[in-house]
């Protein structure tokens, strides 16, 4: 083994502790185990403790840990190329470029690439600012979350006072820039107090009065999770989407469809197939680069692209190990993964039903592939969000083995989001250790 990590893997838990004052982190659950190594879906904490990982960290490991045939495919490349400068022609770019087009819907046909979420978000905000002049203002959704740069945070919750309080990226508001925010289709807890079905579309046509009096100008975008992920697993209905389409056509504004925690992993290579909407722009970023990072845009061939002349340019753009990453994983989604995802996505989805039977606590279940929101609640007839209680089962299951993420507006929503590649065995391992800490923790007087 190389000397430096031999040094670094021989790291105590004492140096840990001692090493921890030299970092700062911005965000991110605290809490779980030191994590030394990962195969499939689990990760391995020092002790030698294993976890099934239904975060698959930050939602971006689709093919899981110490994936063979992506490691093959990053040392052979390795080999030839790695970092090259965004002015430099590569045959991976092309291939991932081509590629991408062939996939995305209808005349989405050019890409480009960057190095992180939150960037192809404003590069998106780019593309669509440049093709509405004159513009200023972006229209997002409640529960919306975009990204932590200075351009996307005030399209996150984040700046916002969800949970009853002002989060972090509330302290830079004088350097990020407003979104105009619209009531989101969370139609469990409609946030205009309506019920689906008959509301007609009501927070769709709260959209439109926006756009035509809330606004200054034009509208220099609408930005929409297709499924709201930080938010809460918000699956937005597609006569929703169908509607906003409608809406920005009739107001001539850029659609932008982040789907950058739905590429892949709802079971289809897209949201935008998924409900049969097709945007201007899709933002990719996540599990895109197989757990190496990369992000991008695809753009429809109607808007004005970037030029090369500085309106767009990042050191790392252009990463030809990531891209060979994200072709060879696209490869392997067309192979079978896709069908796969679907498929257990559906499994866990009807596991989570027959844990309902015993815990209506588990007031509603929202799937599309391994997107798999849990929302828990009081009592279903209330909805009365079980917050702490959610939070406790979450703790519940990591001494179980099982690390499980969570969200939502009212932090009452378990995530179970592992790596596409999970097996039935380990989706059931998932499921029991669910029904497990749920026991603990909602049938268990001590616990309470
Ligand atoms: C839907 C969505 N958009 C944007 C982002 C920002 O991406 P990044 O963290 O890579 O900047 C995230 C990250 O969680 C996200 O979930």
């Amino acid at each position: 083994m190389d000397p430096i990590l031999e040094q670094i893997y021989a790291m105590t838990a004492d140096d840990c502790t001692a090493s921890a004052r030299h970092l700062m982190l911005g965000g991110g659950t605290r809490g779980g185990p030191v994590l030394v190594r990962g195969e499939g879906v689990r990760v391995y904490d020092p002790t030698g403790k294993s976890y099934i990982d239904c975060t698959s960290q930050s939602w971006a490991m689709y093919l899981g840990y110490a994936n063979a045939e992506i490691n093959r495919v990053v040392t052979e490349h390795m080999a030839n190329l790695s970092h090259v400068h965004q002015g430099f022609d590569t045959l991976p770019r092309f291939y991932l470029a081509r590629k991408l087009a062939q996939l995305a819907p209808g005349d989405l046909n050019r890409v480009s690439f960057t190095v992180g979420g939150g960037p192809a978000i404003e590069a998106a905000m780019k593309i669509a600012y440049k093709n509405t002049q004159p513009s200023r203002d972006f229209v997002c959704l409640y529960d919306s979350y975009h990204g932590t740069t200075l351009g996307s945070l005030g399209a996150s919750w984040v700046s916002t006072r969800t949970h009853g309080k002002l989060h972090g990226g509330s302290r830079y508001l004088g350097l990020t820039r407003p979104f105009i925010r619209v009531p989101n289709p969370y139609c469990y807890r409609c946030p205009l107090g309506m019920q689906r079905g008959n509301c007609g579309l009501a927070c769709a046509r709260m959209l439109r009065m926006t756009l035509e009096r809330g606004i200054a100008g034009n509208a220099a975008g609408v930005i929409v999770e297709p499924i709201q992920a930080s938010g809460g697993q918000i699956i937005l209905p597609s006569d929703y989407l169908r509607e906003v389409r409608a809406i920005c056509d009739e107001f001539s504004v850029p659609l932008i469809f982040d789907e950058i925690q739905t590429f892949g992993r709802i079971g289809r290579m897209f949201a935008a197939e998924y409900h049969g909407v097709t945007p201007d722009i899709i933002v990719l970023g996540k599990g895109f680069g197989a757990g190496l990072p990369l992000a991008g845009i695809i753009i429809s061939d109607r808007l004005d692209g970037f030029q090369p002349d500085a309106e767009e340019l990042h050191t790392f753009a252009n990463s030809s190990v990531a891209q060979v990453a994200a072709a060879k994983q696209i490869a392997l989604l067309e192979d079978g993964l896709l069908a796969h995802t679907a498929h257990m996505g559906e499994y866990i989805r009807a596991g989570v039903v027959e844990l309902q039977h015993d815990f209506p606590e588990i007031g509603d279940i929202r799937a599309a592939g391994l997107h798999i929101g849990v929302e828990y609640v009081r009592d279903p007839e209330t909805k009365a969000p079980l917050t702490a209680e959610t939070k406790a089962i979450r703790d519940a299951a990591l001494p179980l083995g099982v690390i499980f993420g969570l969200g939502g507006a009212n932090a009452n929503v378990l995530k179970i989001k592992p790596p596409l590649i999970i097996t039935r065995a380990e989706a059931d391992d998932v499921l029991s250790i669910l029904r497990e800490a749920m026991t603990q923790v909602l049938r268990t007087a001590a616990v309470r």
